[in-house]
């Protein structure tokens, strides 16, 4: 790779040039095995993601904890119902409340009924069959019919059903099915759920319910249209149910499994530590079955004892890890076990074959009084006491939230037990530039301790979730399956966000409403390596670039924690004529950003010595990437030095020399990239207060000379904005090669891929996900302003090339040496977007090889006899 990039950056000095990016591949050289878990997903109940989202229960307040709130009452003509809150004769002690209605006037032809309009409206499809339930009991004499119907606003009904007709003096649950009728169009997101009485007198009802068909049909499962989103990213594990859910707001508060399973009048809500109440009608057993039905392994994160603001002693933990085993035998154990029997009368007597847990989540930090106590005393307590019953577990521990680069350490630093694990959890929240530069993070990890990548995305500078975020992220993941020898899984986080309510988390990969859903451009990063990346990484090397704009910079000054003066600013272009001569003997209109800044007595005077980064940028632009500047500097106070400001596009993208730095110790080139700064280069030294300094800089395109009074001090190269990152992975056995690039940049070029190893390309299509600008985002009302869709690619001479578009993530699917799959490829007549049907791909006798013609590119072929455009 770095013999890659250094010609990349040495044909950017010459931006107008070069405009053709070749990767050169060779299958026959296989890198390392790509994990099969590497895409996974993490659930975790923020943003209201789980109660009136993703969990398809229709109903809101069904179980009365909030009084008769969404609860109204409707009487045809004067049959009439009163509700009130009943709290003595309850379904059992987990139960706060139920409903008490009194029905009165009412006969077979004029009925009174209690209606509930969903959480944020409730939404209908034509042709569903909804399951309607609730508990009920009659008080005293009531006599009479209930049925419940589904209805549209005005009370139009969409379909009935009896619940029934003999209600006793006892609870009971009442279930039936309301197949929907003609009089939905398509779908109504403003129905109601009505309960009617044809008799009078008092009913108790309590856990009223309403679901529509579930993803997978599942009973008491999750919305269709999510879970859907969720199978096409192809997750090979689901990590539930958090996150810092897991620990909850305290101790009380927690995330307790037991508490969630089993009959949903039996379940406990608690207050989360998102700061609203989980019902726990979506429980353990649910996320296991959810894991199951999108064939994905399930991952269960346990709390150790320790909540955002109380703990427990290490060594007065043994309930919680008890639990943890126990959590262990519901999923996995056989049928005449405690907990593995319960499973079966919950409705699961297979095993779920849980197979990895996670030892707390974030409890692992430098500083280990903050959520941290004693982690590696507790962690060895949960591994002895899991593996000692279900030695097939893989555990995952905990290292530093939120971390930079040395996160990892704070395993190592706190690992007083000595433990070993079979992961280590990391978690990354940081901006597209921190995620971009980390394309090669993973490259000099020690190989032996593997790393699950549990919680990452952007989360500053990205609007919320742009495609810049995506590009960001799908660099890092590149970066990823190159390695994932160690990186062995991954998983985005958070998922959702449910838009009507109040949110905690802006940047999730998939905000919805009651109805619809639109996903941010990072779900798609998900979704397109979910389903197109290899078995193995492949040898390949990239050379050329980007076609770039010279892109307008100007110059600066500043300082860091120190007050000084500056004169004689020159910067001078190649041919020596002047673009900035500043002698300071008047304002030229300095741009000041913080600091204490003027021109006075002929210099530009910084006096604020408490402010770190005040800087002022000159106003002239400069036209050309190839520039001296000379400035002349004193320090007069403070504990460092000063900033000397180049390539400065704006606030987020800029570099410069820093002298005096770390407190007064170093010298470095920083550079930062949308918002991310590294140290291009650094080196020992110091500047002494009262001395006059001469500084240097020399730039040509990325790279830069500096001098301090003429001594070189560096010369360093910057990293190109306008890097092109690819990856290249392989499925032998489908012959199936995955070029994946991203360009986040806004320049463009001609990408082509060479295969190096004598296969022929058979065929190849192109995925891209891109938008008009980098900071496009998508809405609900406007889905897909950054989508992926198919773009043409050309196959000629054995070599494909498509257009590389700026701020683009490309898919290349190249198949390999099955030449005679398609009769013609005309690569000349491409046409783009053009839906096709009833394609397949054909070869030369007319048997029908594949009905996948999504991997063919656009072009024209023969199928079925015909000449057919794609
Ligand atoms: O993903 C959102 C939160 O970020 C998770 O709950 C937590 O683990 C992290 O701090």
């Amino acid at each position: 790779m770095k013999k890659t990039l250094s010609v990349v950056l040495s044909l950017c000095a010459s931006a107008m040039m070069a405009q053709t990016v070749s990767m050169d591949v060779n299958v026959a050289k296989k890198g390392i095995d790509v994990s099969p878990r590497l895409t996974g997903l993490f659930l975790e109940d923020i943003n209201h993601a789980i109660d009136g989202g993703f969990y398809a229960e229709l109903i809101r307040n069904r179980s009365f904890d909030e009084g008769t709130s969404y609860w109204q009452t409707k009487g045809f003509f004067s049959a009439s119902a009163t509700i009130s809150t009943e709290s003595e004769d309850l379904v059992n002690t987990v139960q706060q409340n139920a409903m008490k209605v009194v029905f009165s006037n009412c006969d077979s032809t004029h009925l009174a009924g209690v209606y509930n309009t969903g959480w944020w409206g409730m939404r209908v499809e034509k042709g569903d069959t909804m399951t309607a339930s609730l508990l009920a009991k009659r008080v005293g004499s009531y006599s009479g019919k209930l049925t419940v119907a589904v209805t549209n606003s005005t009370s139009r009904i969409y379909g009935t059903a009896v619940l029934t007709d003999t209600l006793t003096g006892e609870w009971a649950r009442y279930t039936v099915k309301i197949p929907l009728n003609k009089m939905v169009a398509q779908y109504d997101n403003s129905a109601r759920f009505i309960i009617k009485s044809s008799g009078n007198g008092t009913v108790l009802m309590d856990m009223v319910s309403l679901f529509p068909p579930t993803f997978c049909g599942t009973a008491n499962g999750v919305r269709r249209d999510l879970g859907e989103l969720l199978a096409d990213i192809h997750p090979s594990f689901l990590r539930f149910p958090g996150g810092c859910f897991v620990e909850g707001v305290d101790l009380a508060n927690r995330f307790q499994w037991k508490n969630t399973i089993g009959p949903v009048e039996n379940r406990k809500s608690h207050t989360n530590v998102w700061n609203y109440e989980s019902l726990n009608g979506f429980g353990y057993h649910d996320y296991l079955q959810l894991a199951e039905d999108l064939n994905a392994e399930p991952l269960f994160v346990v709390n150790v004892g320790i909540s955002h603001s109380d703990y427990l002693e290490y060594n007065k933990i043994d309930d919680y890890v008890q639990d943890a085993v126990d959590a262990l035998e519901y999923a996995n154990g056989d049928t005449t076990t405690t907990y593995g029997r319960m499973r079966a009368a919950n409705g699961h007597p297979e095993p779920f074959n849980l197979k990895m847990i996670e030892i707390g989540n974030e409890n692992n930090q430098f500083d280990t009084s903050y959520r941290s106590k004693d982690y590696s005393k507790r962690f060895k307590q949960f591994k002895a006491a899991i593996l000692a019953k279900y030695p097939d577990t893989e555990v995952i521990g905990d290292v530093d939230m939120w971390c930079a680069d040395d996160c990892r350490n704070s395993w190592y630093q706190n690992n007083t037990e000595n433990c070993t694990t079979d992961y280590l959890d990391e978690h990354y929240y940081h901006n597209p530039g921190w995620f971009a530069q980390r394309f090669n993070k993973y490259d000099n990890y020690d190989r032996s301790q593997k790393i699950f990548c549990g919680e990452y995305a952007c989360t500053s500078e990205c609007g919320n979730g742009n495609l810049n975020a995506a590009l960001g992220e799908a660099i890092f993941r590149l970066g990823m399956e190159n390695n994932s020898d160690v990186v062995r899984m991954s998983c985005f986080a958070p998922t959702f966000r449910n838009v009507n309510a109040d949110n905690n988390w802006n940047y999730d990969m998939i905000h919805f409403n009651n109805s619809s859903s639109y996903c941010s451009p990072s779900y798609y990063v998900q979704q397109l390596c979910g389903s197109n990346t290899g078995t193995e990484t492949v040898e390949n090397s990239i050379s050329g670039n980007v076609e770039i704009e010279t892109s307008p910079s100007y110059v600066g000054l500043g300082t860091w924690l120190t007050a000084a003066d500056f004169d004689d600013l020159h910067v001078v272009d190649n041919s020596d004529v002047d673009i900035v001569n500043d002698d300071m003997s008047t304002n030229k209109g300095w741009n000041y950003g913080s600091g204490t800044w003027r021109v006075t007595n002929g210099m530009l005077n910084q006096s604020l010595a408490s402010q770190e980064g005040a800087t002022a940028i000159y106003p002239t632009k400069l036209t050309s990437n190839n520039y001296t500047l000379t400035v002349k500097c004193r320090k007069n106070s403070g504990n460092e030095g000063f900033l000397i400001i180049f390539d400065y596009k704006d606030s987020q993208n800029y570099s410069w020399l820093n002298l005096g730095g770390w407190g007064n110790t170093q010298h470095a080139i920083e550079q930062c990239v949308n918002g991310a700064k590294v140290t291009v280069a650094t080196t020992s030294g110091s500047l002494t207060t009262g001395s006059w300094y001469t500084v240097k800089i020399v730039v040509n395109g990325f790279s830069v000379k500096c001098y301090l009074n003429d001594k070189l001090l560096f010369n360093g190269t910057l990293s190109g904005s306008n890097n092109v990152y690819a990856n290249a992975t392989y499925t032998p056995d489908a012959k199936q090669l995955y070029v994946k690039v991203v360009n986040p940049t806004s320049g463009k070029a001609s990408f082509g891929v060479n295969v190096k190893s004598g296969e022929s390309v058979s065929n190849a299509s192109l995925t891209v996900l891109t938008g008009e600008n980098s900071d496009s985002e998508n809405s609900m009302d406007a889905p897909k302003t950054v989508y992926p869709r198919q773009k043409s690619a050309t196959v000629s001479d054995g070599k494909v090339t498509f257009d590389l578009l700026p701020y683009s993530f490309n898919i290349l699917k190249i198949t390999l040496g099955t030449a005679d799959a398609m009769n013609e490829v005309n690569a000349d007549a491409i046409q783009d977007n053009v839906e096709a049907s009833n394609l397949g791909v054909y070869n030369a006798n007319g048997i029908r090889l594949d009905d996948d013609i999504s991997c063919l590119p656009h072009g024209f072929y023969i199928i079925n006899g015909k000449k057919t455009i794609k």
